[in-house]
């Protein structure tokens, strides 16, 4: 395997959290409990309570937003509406979900991912909003672009999470 093959395996099987990659065997002690997840327990609050306070409130906008072009019968801004709903309030549903049921503890792989997607979902939705209604149009495609590539970024960083977990030893206390 090549060095940054190599690192990226590392990288994949802890989460960020360790050192540089070790010569020990991946799956020395398959068994043993993994050390406790200080990124995650120092947190102040879980990574699925700001999934879903996220995803909550975008839902309300989301709606809100619907709601209002309906009464307006002006649906210029379905496209910010829809990417409302499905980036914030669906996205960052499931991967509230995911996290709340995951059996590892998150790690800064996963905040990285999750701080990402919602910068991306806020860039991506206001962006397309100032793009629609005309303001400031040199910088809402900017915008609109960073905030999808952060938004797509998230999601590869997602899946190296769901692989880091399906490779990583369980926990002791969530082996099911
Ligand atoms: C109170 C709740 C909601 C209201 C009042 C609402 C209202 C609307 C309205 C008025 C449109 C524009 C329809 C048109 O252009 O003819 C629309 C489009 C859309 N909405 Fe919603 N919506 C709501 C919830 C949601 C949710 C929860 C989602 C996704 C999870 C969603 C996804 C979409 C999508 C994808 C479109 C674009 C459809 C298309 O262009 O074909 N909406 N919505």
């Amino acid at each position: 395997m090549s060095h940054t093959a190599s690192n990226l395996w590392h990288l994949l099987r802890t989460g960020w959290q360790g050192g540089p990659p070790s010569d020990a065997p991946p799956d020395a002690a398959p068994d043993a409990p993994a050390q406790p997840d200080t990124d995650t327990e120092d947190a102040p609050v879980p990574i699925w309570h700001v999934c879903f306070v996220t995803g909550a409130g975008a839902g309300l906008v989301g709606m809100g937003l619907g709601i209002a072009m309906g009464l307006a019968k002006d649906f210029a801004l379905t496209p910010v509406h829809a990417h409302i709903n499905l980036l914030g309030w669906v996205c960052l549903m499931l991967y509230g979900l995911y996290y709340r049921a995951a059996p590892r503890p998150a790690g800064r792989l996963a905040w990285t991912q999750v701080s990402m997607a919602v910068v991306g979902f806020v860039a991506m939705t206001g962006g397309l909003w100032l793009l629609l209604t005309d303001r400031v149009p040199g910088i809402a495609q900017p915008v609109v672009i960073v905030g999808s590539l952060m938004t797509i970024g998230s999601m590869a960083l997602f899946l190296a999470v769901v692989l880091r977990d399906a490779l990583r030893p369980r926990r002791a206390d969530t082996a099911r």
